[in-house]
């Protein structure tokens, strides 16, 4: 029973990159009914104490966080999407977090805001600049138009950040040759350090001036402050190295110093690594009693909890499988080079599975009492469903259906090439399954019989049958290979390519769609007021 409710077992709210538009399509579902009512509350951990008492707080319900009151407890996690431009906000960028916000979440989180321009890990990023405030403005006032409040994530990347783009060696606990940037580290000195904790409080009196709900401080991921709690790349001598007290004393002057400049007014998170995933580097034992210290310190609303690093092991924040041709694409030579030859060891892969970052979380859910923000995938007993990867699962009328499955069904016909089946939405509620197949010159969809054939497919069942299907003999796909998935899902119906459509009743049965019928369709978006989610 356990398993669908531990997300929630855990304190303040659950964040994961969403499905623009899920929350509010959901949400009609679990009206007037808590789904979590009779949930047995499990125990958590082993720590201090136990927290098993604490009441299951209800997702979609108005909640504190700090002086802001959430709409929800569903928190958009930053994802740095390259959408800025010249360290300013763009049209595109405010436009990605409308999406989440008119999608329902409580709060989204505008990703990577530099606190000094040596601190950005490309030179696009945000940065907290007079020049920027008036675009930073646009977004708190188009997000909040929505309903949504809205964080800033700041930081300062330094041992990651980007020293040719920047223009500025990337500083660090100590010299140490990166081979992502092929250069050297230099050590901080304590000045630097000074100028960087106050370029956080500043950054905090900034988002305030800009409209932002908080502040999300990035104590993660190898990036500065991280970088200084881990031992294996903290080798100071000074007040800043050795015992984990010193190495923590970074972190807890930049929270205690954006506390000190932002009070009460916004609330205040910070992202803390877990562990590092890094032999030798910071882990669990040592992240419990650094968030017992931020708490005591009284500078957070609460605590964000991750893991990895973008340094050392990238792939341990993600999970899953590792995107090297992605990733040496937007790599210069002859780094692209080396990523495609030995990219695989670098970026080591680690089976993804739902709530992986769960079990570390209980222990620190056991040694604190601020709320905490946890990654999220629940699935609650069929009335709500906002979890897991985005497009893995497809909420059909009212139930989960494994986009995984409809498109390994598919793929086994003989006459297709490969396919990708994904979710997109319904004219009324929900999603509708779509499936998007590759079929050789010369064969036409009609060759496939795929009607009778999915018939026959026993594990499909009727709600797994694509509504709509894409058809293509040169499906959009990557320099390796691997298709395009999110930009067709984002087309939907609306490419180019020929549709064929079944109405859903009934016995599958496709016809193509023709102008008149999409426009029809459309319409019917209009009627229902879900036109925005056809961009
Ligand atoms: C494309 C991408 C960009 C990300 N950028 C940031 C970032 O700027 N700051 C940050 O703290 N985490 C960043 N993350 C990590 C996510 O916030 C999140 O912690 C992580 O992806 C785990 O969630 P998932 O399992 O839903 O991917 C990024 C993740 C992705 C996939």
């Amino acid at each position: 029973m356990g398993w669908r409710c531990v997300g929630l077992v855990l304190d303040l709210a659950l964040k994961g990159r969403m499905f623009p538009g899920r929350v509010g399509a959901e949400r009609s579902q679990s009206a007037g009914c808590s789904p979590w009512a009779g949930v047995p509350v499990i125990n958590v951990g082993s720590g201090r104490r136990s927290r098993m008492n604490d009441p299951i707080p209800d997702v979609l319900a108005p909640a504190k966080l700090g002086p802001v009151t959430l709409r929800n407890r569903i928190v958009k996690a930053a994802t740095y999407e390259g959408l800025s431009k010249k360290s300013l906000v763009t049209d595109e960028l405010i436009e990605f977090h409308v999406r989440h916000a008119a999608g329902g979440v409580g709060m989204t989180t505008v990703a990577y805001c530099a606190v000094a321009p040596d601190g950005r890990t490309h030179r696009k990023q945000l940065l907290w600049t007079d020049e920027a405030l008036p675009g930073m403005r646009e977004l708190t006032d188009a997000v909040h138009a929505e309903g949504a409040a809205v964080a800033a994530q700041i930081g300062h990347a330094r041992p990651v950040a980007n020293p040719k783009g920047n223009g500025a060696p990337a500083l660090a606990p100590g010299r140490r040759f990166h081979a992502t940037s092929m250069s050297f580290t230099k050590a901080a000195t304590r000045a630097d350090l000074e100028r960087v904790v106050q370029g956080h409080a500043r950054a905090g009196r900034m988002a305030i001036e800009a409209g932002f709900d908080a502040v999300e401080i990035h104590l993660g991921h190898n990036y500065l402050a991280s970088a200084f709690l881990s031992p294996k790349l903290n080798h100071r001598k000074d007040e800043y190295g050795g015992p984990l007290a010193n190495r923590a004393w970074l972190s807890r002057d930049i929270a205690r110093a954006v506390r000190d400049a932002v009070g009460d007014r916004i609330a205040i998170t910070a992202k803390l690594n877990m562990d590092d995933g890094v032999p030798g580097g910071f882990w669990l034992d040592e992240a419990v009693q650094v968030a017992r210290w931020l708490e005591a310190d009284g500078s957070l609303d609460a605590l964000e909890l991750t893991a990895g690093s973008s340094l050392v092991n990238p792939m341990y924040l993600f999970k899953g499988d590792a995107p090297i041709h992605e990733f040496a694409a937007v790599m210069p030579q002859p780094i692209r080079l080396g990523v495609k030859l030995v990219g695989r060891r670098f970026l080591r892969e680690y089976p993804y599975e739902d709530l992986y970052l769960l079990k570390d979380a209980r222990q620190i859910h056991a040694a604190v009492t601020m709320p905490l923000i946890l990654l999220g995938y629940v699935d609650g007993y069929g009335f709500l469903y906002f979890g897991g990867r985005s497009g893995d699962w497809i909420r059909v009328d009212s139930e989960n259906i494994s986009a995984l499955l409809t498109q390994n069904v598919v793929r086994r016909h003989p006459k297709v090439v490969d396919a990708v089946a994904f979710g997109v939405p319904d004219p009324r509620s929900g999603d509708q399954v779509m499936a998007a197949i590759e079929i050789p010159e010369g064969v036409e969809f009609e060759d496939l019989g795929l009607p009778a054939f999915l018939a026959v497919e026993d594990d499909l069942g009727t709600k797994g049958a694509p509504r709509f299907v894409r058809v293509s003999h040169a499906l959009p796909a990557t320099g390796s290979g691997k298709l395009r998935k999110k930009e067709m899902q984002l087309e939907g119906w609306r490419t180019g390519d020929p549709v064929y459509r079944w109405a859903g009743r009934g016995a599958p049965e496709y016809a193509l769609m023709t102008g008149a019928e999409k426009a029809a369709l459309r319409a019917e978006f209009a009627a229902a007021g879900r036109q925005r989610f056809l961009p």
